[in-house]
């Protein structure tokens, strides 16, 4: 081979092996608690699937958590390894999937400073999701670790090089707020980061047992995936229907029920209950009984799989370290990146990574 056969051999090889890699995904929630269904039907669902598809990262954002819990450490430990187990119970596979704990990865901390100078205090003010939680949470001021949390939300996304975040329609602001940072930091230093797209899941928010059109821990209207089938049951037969609906032989309006909702949501068989819920031809005993067993069917799977893993403690830890050292080996490497791009690598002395 000549030079430049070898060369145009080269090409071709790495792009080929750029086609092979696959992209990386990021995704993963604060432990606040348990997932329920809307959860499941909003984002675990699809990060099961996603795991064969994509290089997924997910991470279990204890500091973002802390931004409304600091106050109250003791409970986060166990949220964390709850949020560890919901997620292997749906059907994460540790061989697949990188599961850490983001405050394990110090470079993340270290990448919101850096971040830090390069977003105004008024971006971070104006941001939809930001306002909406002070209004939930009531608070008259905020801290300044909670202003700028969608900040360390940009060094979760890149520090590990996602290609695509796997959110919901509340997370769009953070993520424009990531690619916006990422834009103006390739541009002033050198374009070592990679600028993340939203994969957006366009499922509608869960309503809540009570009809609330969100189902929240706040609101103790929701069905967990780690209810026992006795209380699943017991929540489903308390769930609301059609006010209008009183005699069983009425005409139900299934579109205003939200029974109907999860039928629509979790019962392959919805369709059907649809036309019988409207022709009066179904009670909402039977229409509840029947969504019951369809959530059983849904659920005994994951009920086994958390059993599976509450019994093996050790397991789930080693799950997490493995998952946490790989991620932290990816921001050791990102963060060397990130610092000679910054030329903030003065000496020669080791700081982790180059
Ligand atoms: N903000 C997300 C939530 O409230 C959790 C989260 C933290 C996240 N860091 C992330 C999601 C990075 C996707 C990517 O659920």
């Amino acid at each position: 081979m000549t030079g430049g056969e070898l060369y145009l051999f080269y090409i071709k090889k790495e792009r080929v092996m750029d086609m092979e890699r696959k992209k990386r995904i990021l995704t993963g929630d604060r432990p606040t608690g348990n997932l329920h269904l809307g959860h499941y039907l909003g984002s675990l669902q699809n990060r099961v699937r996603l795991q064969d598809e994509y290089e997924t990262f997910i991470i279990i954002a204890d500091v973002q958590a802390l931004t409304t819990n600091f106050d109250r450490p003791e409970k986060l430990s166990q949220d964390v390894m709850n949020v560890a187990l919901d997620n292997l119970s749906v059907g994460i596979d540790p061989e697949k999937a990188t599961v850490f704990i983001q405050s394990y990865i110090p470079e993340i901390a270290e990448l919101t400073v850096y971040y830090g100078m390069l977003v105004t205090v008024n971006t971070l003010r104006h941001n939809p999701t930001v306002k909406t939680e002070v209004q939930q949470y009531g608070y008259k001021d905020i801290t300044y670790g909670f202003l700028g949390y969608p900040v360390s939300q940009a060094a979760d996304i890149t520090f590990c090089n996602a290609d695509l975040i796997p959110v919901g329609e509340d997370q769009l602001p953070h993520l424009e707020l990531t690619r916006k940072i990422v834009r103006r930091f390739n541009e002033l230093y050198s374009p070592v980061l990679v600028e993340p797209q939203a994969l957006l899941s366009s499922v509608p928010r869960l309503p809540g047992i009570d009809g609330n059109s969100k189902m929240g821990k706040s609101l103790g209207n929701g069905i967990y995936l780690n209810d026992e089938a006795k209380t699943i049951k017991e929540k489903v037969f308390s769930a609301v229907t059609d006010p209008d609906r009183i005699k069983i032989t009425d005409r139900g309006n299934p579109q205003v029920c939200t029974v109907f909702t999860y039928q629509n949501s979790f019962n392959p068989e919805a369709v059907n209950i649809r036309e019988m819920c409207r022709r009066g031809s179904i009670g909402c005993v039977a229409c509840k009984k029947d969504l019951v067993s369809a959530l059983e069917k849904m659920l005994a799977p994951i009920r086994e799989r958390r059993k599976f893993y509450e019994e093996r403690p050790e397991t789930v830890d080693e799950i997490i370290r493995i998952g946490t050292e790989r991620a932290r080996s990816v921001a050791k490497e990102t963060m060397a990146e990130i610092r000679a791009a910054m030329r903030i690598n003065y000496t020669c002395i080791d700081r982790g990574g180059k």
